[in-house]
């Protein structure tokens, strides 16, 4: 039997951080054993917000580059950017024509991202998430990993999905289900436990970047805000407490452990202590990962090589399935 596909995407707008890395990338590699994947370095979306053309080009190879050293097997799966595979752009059409303004007037991300001044935001920004349906379904894509501030899309990719279906009288798209797996599916910045760790944070003190050095992890860590309480002796004290429940969770799945494993760990001890720790499995586990991206990075050719195969053997995937949601919808 034919194992089930996966598609996922990430955005080329600056480095990936650990959020990128716990919530989703890692995943991805994990899933390669057992699902035919499919990964997407999403330039069509970059754009939405002004990207400085030499800036996109450059952080399109490093995202690929990252993804290659966190172990994303380029031969094994397909990696490419979206915007070589014009699938993602023609079915993106249609689907603007198949969602709802009512539907994408309720996505928080819109208006997280557009703010006070949504006269001013792109059409693109407000079409997004149909896009992102499109990047899914395109391929027929069933399961998508994910952190959990994709939800909202992958439900509305799903409305998508069967609204195609049901107004067509087909049944050609599958309603792809999100996986948004580990102890870290909302990394949130490590000044704030209450907001979610971006690459758009003003602070580079709020993530920790895979691209940073060993020096630079072990101060964000120190940095890092905690509260004056003692370490926790159960998960539940970790209540009410944003910041260490976020640490806990890193170290947790740093170490592919759970949070009530860390908590037995440090009952009774001290935050530098805990602290110590983390920056060494931090370091352990993004070290090899950033020299090897560094390593990547200076051969951009080969980069570029890698995503002009991976973009063919995508559109091989997409294109009869394009040329049939075409068929389906009366193009001649
Ligand atoms: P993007 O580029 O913002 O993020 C890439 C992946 O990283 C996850 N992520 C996080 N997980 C946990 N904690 C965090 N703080 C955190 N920040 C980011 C995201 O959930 C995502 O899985 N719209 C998508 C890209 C996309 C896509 C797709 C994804 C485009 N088309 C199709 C899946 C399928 C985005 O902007 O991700």
């Amino acid at each position: 039997m034919a194992k089930p596909r996966v598609f996922s995407g990430v955005q080329p707008t600056g480095n990936l951080h650990l959020g990128n890395y716990l919530g989703a990338i890692r995943n991805w590699v994990k899933l390669q054993a057992d699902y035919e994947c499919i990964y997407c370095v999403v330039d069509m979306h970059a754009i939405t917000v002004w990207q400085d053309p030499a800036d996109l080009t450059r952080a399109t190879r490093e995202v690929t580059a990252s993804l290659i050293a966190a172990g994303i097997d380029p031969e094994g799966s397909i990696l490419f950017n979206q915007s070589r595979v014009p699938s993602h752009a023609e079915t993106a059409w249609i689907f603007n024509c198949v969602a709802r303004m009512g539907w994408l007037n309720r996505m928080t991300q819109f208006k997280e991202k557009a703010g006070k001044d949504r006269e001013n935001a792109s059409v693109g920004l407000f079409a997004y998430p149909n896009l992102m349906a499109a990047d899914i379904l395109a391929y027929q894509a069933t399961h998508v990993p994910v952190g959990e501030d994709q939800k909202q899309h992958l439900e509305l990719a799903r409305d998508i999905a069967q609204k195609f279906n049901f107004d067509y009288g087909v049944e050609h798209f599958p309603a792809p289900e999100p996986l948004i797996l580990g102890e870290a599916t909302r990394v949130m910045s490590l000044r704030d436990g209450t907001k979610k760790m971006s690459k758009s944070d003003a602070s580079d003190q709020s993530r920790i970047n895979l691209t940073d050095s060993a020096d630079d992890i072990a101060q964000k860590i120190r940095r890092a805000k905690t509260d004056p309480a003692a370490l926790p002796a159960s998960v539940e004290e970790l209540e009410g407490r944003p910041e260490a429940r976020n640490l806990y969770a890193i170290h947790a799945a740093l170490g592919d452990e759970t949070v009530a494993d860390v908590v037995a760990a440090f009952a009774e001890r001290q935050f530098s202590d805990f602290k110590k720790e983390m920056t060494e499995r931090a370091v352990d586990r993004l070290g090899p990962l950033t020299a090897e991206m560094r390593r990547l990075m200076a051969d951009p050719g080969h980069i570029d090589a890698i995503l002009h195969r991976g973009a063919e053997r995508a559109n091989e995937i997409a294109a009869p399935i394009l040329a049939e949601t075409k068929r389906i919808v009366g193009f001649v």
